[in-house]
């Protein structure tokens, strides 16, 4: 070996994809770089900072499910002068996206606020993209203490089913809490399986039936359940939060339905399942399907069915989703609310 040479370091300029700048310029180079690589698996890239403990993969094609997500959730509010969020704050100063993804929401509610301040927060980076100055996009596990010292006025999540246990929704809740200002508001909006229909255009042993309690059984055996939609409600009460609204939404999936709002929004989120749900099932399945972990190619021979099933335009398809906005109460109302729970106590006891 000659006597100066300097070996080279494989992991400097060896992103997996081009699309994503390498970070040899910054001071964390190697964390930097593996976190850019992600985990490849069955042909899909998964996040690389918690080991394989979200199902869903960070990769172009599940950016693109993403991105037709966020679409169809805003045309579901279209008509509204905000379709981004409901909590009424008319000039929010700082705001947390939880989970951010490909950070659609967060650059929305940034370009439609621009004196506001925005972070979204994910487990991997997302695609460089054009973003408005006031927004800043964050790598980091929302599961860890928070080391933001601003308190928000309004902090979102998104289609974050699947992504935490029951424990540690209870704990992202707390967390939420606390680094609220008093008078602030949390915004949740889920959706999630099984596909639904009401009038019958779905046999019931048809793949489109039984591929939501498919999916549903593999998550609970990963002890992150699809149940986000069912529990955020009296989650966000039991934290402390007051004032909770809902909104339930039907979300078709094709042109099938009448009203031109709902045709629209259908045609994207016939796409949304289109480019998702190859991601949607293959770490489950493939981990966790039944009778035992499916082969790759099995999963994708059950994808292609699914697909087939979706394009047929006779079945009415729609998902549940819900949307649910609370607010952190102010010091003088938390005084009211603990004299009054006293007193209950003090009834009961009685
Ligand atoms: C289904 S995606 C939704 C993305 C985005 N909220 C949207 O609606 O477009 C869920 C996102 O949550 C992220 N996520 C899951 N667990 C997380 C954690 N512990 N900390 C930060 N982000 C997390 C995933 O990486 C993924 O990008």
């Amino acid at each position: 070996m000659a006597d100066l040479e300097i070996l080279v370091d494989p992991n400097v300029h060896r992103a997996e994809d081009d699309a994503y700048p390498d970070d040899w310029q910054s001071e964390t180079t190697s964390i930097g770089s593996s976190i850019y690589r992600g985990l490849m698996e069955n042909g899909r890239r998964y996040q690389s900072l918690r080991s394989q403990e979200y199902p869903v993969p960070a990769d172009d094609q599940q950016f693109e499910t993403y991105e037709a997500a966020h679409l169809l959730a805003m045309i579901m509010e279209a008509g509204r002068d905000n379709p981004l969020f409901r909590a009424p704050l008319e000039d929010p100063k700082h705001v947390l996206d939880l989970g951010t993804g490909k950070g659609n929401w967060a650059i929305d509610v940034a370009d439609m606020f621009p004196d506001a301040t925005v972070r979204g927060v994910d487990l991997f980076p997302p695609p460089g993209t054009w973003m408005p100055p006031n927004c800043v996009l964050e790598v980091d596990d929302a599961i860890q203490p928070w080391t933001w010292k601003d308190p928000f006025d309004l902090i979102h999540m998104r289609v974050m089913t699947a992504s935490w246990t029951d424990e540690e929704w209870d704990k992202i809740y707390k967390q939420c809490y606390d680094h609220l200002e008093p008078g602030g508001w949390i915004e949740q909006l889920e959706a999630q399986p099984p596909l639904e229909c009401d009038d019958g255009s779905v046999s019931e042993d048809n793949i489109l039936k039984t591929w939501g309690p498919n999916m549903i059984e593999c998550a609970k055996k990963t002890g992150r359940e699809l149940n986000a939609m069912h529990i955020m409600t009296d989650k966000i009460r039991k934290a402390g939060f007051v004032d909770i609204q809902e909104k339930k939404y039907k979300w078709p999936v094709g042109p099938w339905p009448k009203d031109q709002q709902l045709k629209e929004a259908g045609m994207v989120n016939f796409q949304h399942w289109m480019s998702g749900c190859e991601g949607w099932c293959m770490y489950l399945l493939t981990k966790f399907g039944d009778p035992e972990p499916w082969k790759k190619e099995e999963v994708l021979v059950y994808i292609s069915k699914l697909r087939k099933e979706l394009q047929n335009p006779r079945h009415h398809n729609y998902m549940k989703a819900k949307r649910v906005w609370a607010r952190k109460p102010f010091p003088e109302e938390l005084e009211k609310i603990k004299a009054n729970e006293a007193a209950k106590g003090k009834e009961a006891s009685q």
